[in-house]
């Protein structure tokens, strides 16, 4: 895609301007991703010199809190690939992030004050979200609202800030816009948890059924202990390394207890009040797709 070259090359000169060659040569190491946050502004706003520039400014930020996370989570690999902290080590994971991230705000200071206000904003909402997703791993959670808090701070807020900054910027309705980002936000997250359990660590690009072992519990995990019968079993399995019959046996249950198709049918109603939310708007037919696009990344 034409234009998500663009946002890649804003990146770049966004981090020349610190005339530091080690931090142009750190991002090029960096995976990109699918760039969801970037496809969506530009949907919203449009390819124009101030949407580009804040998709570069979300996906820095994005990157910022991923080079930390992968520090945070002790993890080695990053969509496939060597994550910097492995390639490096912690201490330069987590320094080019601050670089990134204040770079971004410097960008970010110089837009719209409400856009400045939102995107800001959201990453505050970030950073409480990490940290609720670490705390909720000291034990087994079994509160939904708790899981379903953590990941709409964690996950949901940039992209429902990123929705309402490209609403704002197109003076489009902000509210309707937000309400959607907000809801894609929480279906994507919810739909990441879902594919950790369906899908094999190639297709991952991490291990599989990691999530439950690094102590969180995710929707189909918290259905599961809803559900099960045998919970003292479940609970044993809890942040323990998995034979392959145990995690057989996890996913056996999930299917007999339909914790993973409610999960999935869950997914999909919190896509549909995102859907909802913009069903008036003009550009509802791609806001759909989206969505759809999403959604169905192969359970
Ligand atoms: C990935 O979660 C982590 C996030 C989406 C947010 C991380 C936020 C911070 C570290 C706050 C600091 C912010 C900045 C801008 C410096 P995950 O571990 O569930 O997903 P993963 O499997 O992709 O690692
Ligand atoms: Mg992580």
């Amino acid at each position: 895609m034409e234009e998500l070259e663009k946002v890649k090359n804003q990146i770049r000169e966004f981090v020349s301007v610190c005339n530091h060659q080690k931090s142009l040569e750190l991002l090029e190491k960096l995976a990109t991703g699918k760039m969801l946050r970037s496809k969506l502004i530009l949907k919203i706003a449009g390819v124009s010199l101030e949407s580009i520039k804040l998709c570069a400014i979300v996906e820095m930020i994005h990157a910022a809190s991923l080079l930390h996370d992968d520090v945070i989570d002790e993890a080695n690999t990053r969509r496939g690939q060597p994550s910097v902290n492995a390639l490096y080590d912690n201490k330069t994971s987590i320094m080019f992030g601050d670089i990134l991230y204040s770079r971004a705000f410097t960008e970010l200071s110089q837009m719209d004050k409400n856009i400045a206000y939102t995107i800001s904003n959201a990453v505050t909402l970030l950073s409480i979200g990490e940290m609720m997703d670490v705390d909720l791993t000291n034990t087994f959670n079994k509160s939904y609202d708790k899981y379903l808090d953590m990941i709409y701070k964690k996950t949901a807020s940039l992209i429902e800030a990123s929705a309402k900054a490209a609403a704002i910027l197109s003076k489009k309705d902000e509210n309707k816009y937000a309400l959607y980002g907000k809801n894609l936000g929480l279906a994507f997250q919810m739909v990441d948890d879902i594919l950790d359990i369906t899908q094999d660590s190639k297709t991952l690009g991490k291990p599989a059924m990691l999530d439950f072992v690094e102590g969180k519990v995710t929707i189909p995990y918290l259905l599961l202990h809803e559900r099960i019968e045998n919970k003292t079993k479940l609970e044993a399995l809890y942040k323990k390394e998995l034979t392959n019959d145990e995690s057989l046996w996890i996913k056996e249950q999930m299917t007999i207890t339909k914790a993973l198709e409610d999960s999935i049918t869950l997914a999909k109603q919190i896509g549909n009040i995102a859907i909802d939310a913009v069903k008036d708007e003009n550009d509802s037919e791609t806001l759909i797709f989206i969505m759809k696009a999403m959604i169905e990344r192969e359970f």
